[in-house]
């Protein structure tokens, strides 16, 4: 039972009862200016003109007005006295905000008589917040955990708020409006590895639709346990039961489960957390001394550090002290922060969102590849790309005529550098109109596809996801089409949503949740193959963006869904900034709920229309990702700068998509903002050589950028790394049906591989494909060496084939311009492939054996290989694979599958032995 709201006479000498007064706030005499100068104030009276309560004890002679408001006129500015920080420090994780969703200042927070404390430096927020530590929300179990089939039920009870809250309540907006009373927490063992932890009410609430599959394998000897505590409040622990580490505990700070704000704050087992997505991250390993919040909602946004990007990913890996690796995803799809604190007994996540049901899944690894192969057993893993697709690719907006695009590809190949795919970006449409391309500016573009093709060159090829509704839609049949199916997003009167994209006329957002809108999409996707001979299909803008926020009629109307009482810490602060409204209407929801999903919706019908229409697997490239939005599509990072910084960040990137279960992801080469430059574009172009998704893209208006672009040494050097990554396709692809299949990561980080080597962990500047080889690019402008650790295992230069000398140890490695530092690791058969201008024409090239030796003398690895274009050929077993071995100085080969006919045609004419010592004939 909750108390009810005290509003009494004040006793001023009973300090304990002042607690939520406006006493406790401790404001100088200085600073009260009078609210009440008639006569007759109350406590109740005060507080209904939103003004502070603190009876002084008589006698005033200097007449203090018991009734007053906070004027920091004539105050000293800075955060200490008379702000109330000093006497009311709290840390982050049990600051409760008192002006949530509030535009709040210190005038305007003292006057609530909470405690204004801005430091800029430590980063801890909400600056304004209630005094002292209230309970707030807070539940209690009733009774004990029942059994339910696999898991456990515990029941919970709201618990009574302390008078603190209660007074701060009425006087503050209520974000945490309507608390649930009673929960339910329900612990489901899903498999051995694999925990969920539900946390829902009676209400209905939004829940994502995300279809988990089962795991396998039976939950009869969990690697967990699950804690539950109840004293004072309750909370959970999950516990890995072979070391008693706690992984989660939720006891870190306040539970409160209310209609548009939850939150709940845990330590997490160790500071080594990774993930949480799409920001622009400095460091792949979170620094939690620095208190950063990630906010969390889909926007078209290029990379600002917090600002909130086109995915959301809310899933995080920890490596534990020991080496051990879980990770968490929350599955919950609302506007959302994760806060990363540095709490006085160990490292806190402060998590909020505005909606939806507190889900938790955790995966128990025990390594950290477990771990993704476990995530991606529950939310799909990934297509196999194309073979073609792992060639490189070439972008860019503002080629503006086909004069210029095929001007970049002849470049690129009079040069000598391998291509695979040719794009087009929206400038190659009319009017920026989906479905189309300029018969003026890309005369006998068809027929110019046709031709790169008898190349071996691909086309892929862009696709916005709204309509512009400025055509006749008589001949203009996406609108006359969407129309007919009743495919857009609705406001609250049933009318279809109106913003603003690239064309010039206001556009409809299609509904991708709806049954018809996927149907219809597909239909034109097919059709439009008939028009464009694409091989893949790159969909843009789905976050969905809108260069107005809200609708262009009107915007959006003032309510909760559009304006939520608390506003995670996403740009603008305003949900409707850059896209639709929140009350806007989906077949699977409020916008509102929804709107991170947009995307995601969107993605397999993309991915299904562009099978059907070109006959072959495909690939489909998206912006805008959700959790398991890997099952269907690749990922590029969207609108980088043309910085050298920027060289590092692709790299964390890269390494958390591949957490995330998206291992086909790339940054785009060269920059997408500003204009390169050479000496930048060299590097990037060496390191873009190594990204799993390998696609040099430019901006509109910016100088060219493609690796032809800028004189012969640079085309030189650009030509050598991507022969080196053609040579090692074979090797990638493998990676690739090891994604697939087990969900192994392509791309990974050192700490991935060696988890028990401490000094893996904070390195992203290095990363691996795969166990066999270690990238250590230099990412510094002017930088002719690089330091890159190379943990206690054998390595060998890719090069010249001589081994590092010394493990364990960073080491500074000379590195001009027009090269890169790649690495073999010992114990890894690599297969390779005589390299050349593309795939189509390396695929018949002989194939190639890299056999590093370990310290045994052992190494092992694989060869996948199919036609590297029809659909399914895993499933149908039409592939080729094989196992190799050393051991004892001989080589096996073991055929695993021989589902793929052509393969008996070629051959391994080359095997490169290292770690051997010399060779005795
Ligand atoms: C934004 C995308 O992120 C970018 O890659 C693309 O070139 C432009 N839209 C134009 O389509």
């Amino acid at each position: 039972m909750q108390q009810p709201v005290q509003l009494l006479t004040f006793n001023p000498l009973n300090r304990a009862r002042a607690q939520g007064h406006g006493c406790e706030a401790n404001i100088e005499d200085s600073l009260k200016r009078d609210c009440y100068p008639d006569t007759g104030a109350s406590e109740e009276t005060c507080r209904a003109r939103d003004c502070v309560w603190c009876p002084v004890p008589e006698p005033n002679p200097e007449n203090i007005p018991w009734c007053f408001i906070y004027d920091a006129e004539g105050s000293t500015p800075g955060p200490l006295p008379g702000y109330g920080c000093e006497e009311n420090y709290l840390p982050g994780e049990d600051r409760v905000d008192c002006a949530p969703g509030e535009d709040t200042n210190e005038v305007h927070c003292r006057n609530k008589n909470c405690t204004w404390c801005p430091y800029e430096e430590d980063g801890v927020t909400p600056w304004c917040y209630i005094p002292g530590t209230p309970t707030v929300g807070g539940y209690n179990m009733v009774g004990e955990p029942i059994t339910i089939t696999n898991g456990l039920r515990v029941n919970l009870i709201k618990a009574v708020a302390n008078e603190s809250f209660t007074f701060a309540l009425q006087s503050s907006p209520k974000a945490w409006e309507g608390e649930a009373e009673t929960l339910t927490l329900d612990a489901e063992f899903q498999s051995n590895y694999r925990l969920r932890v539900k946390i829902y009410n009676t209400t209905s609430r939004f829940e994502v639709p995300l279809d988990v599959q089962p795991a396998t394998g039976g939950n009869q000897n969990p690697l967990y346990e699950i804690e539950f505590e109840n004293d004072p409040l309750f909370s959970f622990k999950v516990v890995r039961k072979s070391t008693g580490t706690v992984l989660f505990d939720s006891s870190a700070g306040q539970f409160i489960y209310a209609e548009q704000y939850l939150t709940m704050s845990w330590n997490p087992a160790s500071e080594n957390v990774y993930g949480i997505g799409e920001n622009e991250q400095k460091s792949f390993k979170h620094d939690f001394s620095k208190n950063i919040t990630w906010g969390l909602w889909g926007r078209d946004q290029p990379p600002s550090f917090t600002a909130n990007m086109y995915g959301v990913q809310p899933y995080y890996t920890v490596l534990e002290t020991d080496g051990n690796s879980h990770s968490v995803a929350v599955v919950n799809a609302n506007a959302q922060q994760f806060s990363m604190l540095g709490g006085a007994s160990g490292p806190i996540i402060k998590y909020i969102t505005t909606g939806g049901v507190l889900d938790f899944y955790f995966f128990l690894g025990p390594t950290p590849e477990n771990t993704v192969q476990q995530y991606t057993e529950a939310v799909g893993r990934p297509q196999l790309p194309p073979y073609w697709a792992l060639g490189f690719q070439l972008c860019r907006y503002g080629y503006n005529n086909i004069a210029n695009m095929k001007a970049a590809v002849d470049r690129t190949a009079a040069a000598g550098i391998p291509q695979d795919v040719q794009y087009g970006d929206i400038d190659i449409m009319h009017k920026a109109l989906d479905f189309t391309y300029s018969r003026e500016n890309f005369p006998g573009l068809p027929e110019y596809i046709k031709e790169i093709k008898t190349k071996g060159i691909k086309f892929m090829t862009i696709l916005d996801p709204c309509i512009s509704i400025g055509e006749d839609p008589e001949e203009y049949r996406p609108l006359k089409l969407g129309n007919e199916m009743d495919v857009w997003v609705k406001n609250v009167e049933g009318v279809a949503v109106v913003g603003r994209v690239w064309p010039q006329d206001p556009v409809h957002f299609p509904d991708y949740s709806k049954n018809a809108t996927k149907e219809w999409w597909k239909i034109l996707i097919r059709e439009f193959h008939d028009l464009l001979e694409y091989d893949g299909l790159w969909i843009d803008m789905n976050e969905p963006a809108n260069f107005v926020d809200g609708d262009i009629n009107g915007g959006c109307t003032q309510n909760n869904l559009n304006n939520p009482p608390f506003v995670p810490q996403i740009e603008g602060r305003y949900l409707p900034s850059k896209t639709i409204c929140g009350d806007h209407k989906q077949e699977a929801g409020n916008h509102y709920d929804v709107h991170s999903l947009y995307g995601w919706f969107q993605s397999e019908p993309t991915l299904t229309g562009t099978r059907e229409g070109s006959g072959k697997r495909a690939l489909v490239l998206s912006r805008s990702t959700f959790l398991g939005s890997g099952h269907w599509v690749a990922h590029w990072l969207g609108d980088n700068w043309s910085k050298w910084d920027n060289l590092h960040y692709s790299i964390i990137g890269i390494l958390q998509y591949n957490q995330f279960g998206v291992p086909f992801a790339g940054s785009d080469i060269c920059g997408f903002i500003g204009d390169s430059n050479a000496a930048l574009c060299q590097r990037w172009m060496e390191l873009g050589a190594f990204y799993p998704f390998s696609r040099n893209h430019n901006g509109i208006d910016y100088v060219d950028q493609d690796p032809g672009a800028w004189g012969a040494a640079i085309a030189e050097s650009s030509k050598n790394a991507l022969l080196v990554r053609y040579t090692l396709l074979p090797y990638l692809y493998t990676l690739f049906f090891r994604s697939v299949t087990e969900g192994n990561t392509v791309a990974r980080a050192l700490w991935h591989q060696f988890p028990a080597d401490p000094a893996t962990r904070n390195i992203d500047r290095q990363f691996m494909w795969g166990s066999g080889l270690l990238v250590t690019p230099v990412l510094d402008e002017g930088a002719v060496s690089v330091d890159g650790y190379f943990p206690d295992a054998r390595f060998f230069n890719y090069f010249d084939g001589s081994e590092q000398s010394s493990r364990g140890e960073s080491l500074t490695i000379p590195t001009p311009m027009d090269k890169i530092n790649l690495h073999i690791v010992g114990g890894n058969v690599l297969p390779t492939q005589e390299p050349a201008l593309n795939t189509e024409l390396s695929r018949n090239n002989p194939f190639g054996l890299i056999v590093a030796l370990d310290d045994q003398g052992t190494a092992s690895g694989s060869l996948f290989f199919d036609d590297g274009d029809s659909i399914g050929t895993i499933e149908n077993e039409e592939y080729f694979l094989a196992e190799f071995t050393v051991t004892s100085k001989t080589l096996t080969s073991t055929v695993v599958k021989n589902g793929y006919p052509e393969m008996s045609q070629k051959k391994v004419t080359t095997v490169r032995l290292l770690g051997a010592g010399p060779v005795v004939l």
